[in-house]
């Protein structure tokens, strides 16, 4: 079997699918890895580094012909894989929602398309799942994001010339990257409070030092969807958030927005009106602006500033922390393909459970239910 990394095609797109780590371990499967002259470079990885852990290097045309598994961080253009045999799995995050044409693409030229985003969150998928690892590192680096932006400090502070009092800094949405924002900025030394529409946060935010911020008292307040996900939620409930967020909103100097639902627009949370009530300084980091965004003005890659106040929206955070993202993001595909791998075969044989979730194109076709749903 032989595994293609190439070289991410995406603008901006700074990670790689393999590390000399996995490579070293997709051989130890029996595996052969062949990875396109350069690809590491963004995520401070040199071609020498893959050669020492034994992948061959070469152009992408050579690194693609005959392989049975090309590897990507993001999916790779169609036209560029064209030559790979038909039947050669594709295994990477394709935003299957957001980029439907390539996988019709994918599809005509007879390649299986697995989505890394579809993974079913259950215990043993865990270790494969890049939502969660590249979530992780967006939510620390939005907190960074946020404190270069600030023209004060996070901590308090008691010097000879006076007193430097604390940030402080709300969360919306305590997911994955809202947790590991909510400890970053303890770490900091914040005072932080968080909010969600799932009441199971409620604990997590309080076992991490920060107060919760909940709308109480409102009919269907679980917010709980499928596989832990968040749903949409009554206009009850917007209503009632909207006031809480409102009276509390005006008194943050940083606010992170994490929010998102599954294959929907991400929720609005932060209205113009409300963040014109917001000191002038303070700041909103925007980790849902590709989605289309939790803060009415927030526009994705860029930093604007609207009644004194800086909305930050980088586009793919994670990517912004190249090596480590790589590092974990290269662990999640092993975890996934080495999972599965059939020694007899030497390859890969997907179960029904997983298979089915992932797999986006077969025999020609698209086959995943969430997208013919
Ligand atoms: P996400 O990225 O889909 O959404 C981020 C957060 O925004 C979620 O906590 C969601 O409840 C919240 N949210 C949605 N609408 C909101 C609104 N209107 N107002 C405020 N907050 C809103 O979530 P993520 O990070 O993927 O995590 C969701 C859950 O899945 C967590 O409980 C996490 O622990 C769990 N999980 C389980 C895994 C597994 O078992 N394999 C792997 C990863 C996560």
């Amino acid at each position: 079997m032989k595994i293609a990394v190439v070289k991410e095609m995406a603008a901006g797109e700074k990670r790689v699918a393999a590390t000399p780590e996995t490579v070293k371990k997709f051989i130890a499967l029996g595996a052969e890895v062949s990875v396109e002259a350069g690809a590491g470079a963004t995520a401070s990885i040199a071609d020498s580094d893959y050669q020492a852990a034994g992948a061959t290097l070469a152009t992408r045309a050579d690194v693609l012909k005959g392989a049975g598994i090309v590897l990507g961080v993001q999916g790779p253009d169609p036209a560029s894989v064209a030559g790979v045999a038909p039947g050669a799995w594709i295994v990477a995050g394709l935003n299957p929602f957001g980029e439907r044409a390539r996988v019709d693409a994918y599809a005509a030229a007879g390649l299986e398309a697995l989505a890394m985003e579809f993974m079913p969150r259950i215990t043993r998928a865990q270790s494969m799942d890049i939502l969660s690892s590249q979530s992780n590192l967006a939510g620390y680096k939005a907190v960074l994001d946020a404190t270069s932006e600030y023209g004060r400090a996070l901590p308090m502070m008691m010097t000879a010339a006076g007193t430097v009092s604390a940030a402080r800094v709300f969360v919306m949405g305590v997911g994955v990257a809202g947790l590991q924002a909510i400890a970053t900025a303890r770490r900091l030394g914040a005072q932080v409070s968080a909010t969600d529409v799932r009441s199971a946060t409620k604990e997590q935010i309080m076992s991490l030092g920060a107060k919760p911020i909940f709308v109480e008292n409102v009919k269907g307040i679980e917010g709980e969807g499928s596989g832990g996900y968040a749903t949409e939620m009554s206009e009850e409930y917007q209503k009632a958030q909207a006031e809480l967020v409102s009276s509390h909103i005006a008194k943050q100097d940083i606010v992170i927005t994490t929010a998102l639902i599954p294959g929907r627009p991400a929720p609005r949370l932060i209205s113009d009106a409300q963040l014109a009530t917001m000191r002038p300084g303070s700041v909103i980091v925007d980790l849902a602006v590709e989605s289309g965004g939790n803060v009415e003005g927030s526009v994705a890659g860029e930093v604007v500033e609207r009644h004194g106040v800086r909305i930050v929206g980088h586009r793919n955070v994670a990517s912004r922390l190249p090596a480590d993202a790589s590092a974990l993001f290269a662990r999640n595909l092993y975890n996934f393909l080495s999972t599965f791998w059939d020694k007899e075969k030497g390859a890969p044989v997907l179960d029904e459970e997983i298979g089915d979730a992932v797999r986006l194109t077969q025999g020609g076709k698209v086959v995943n239910a969430r997208l013919l749903g």
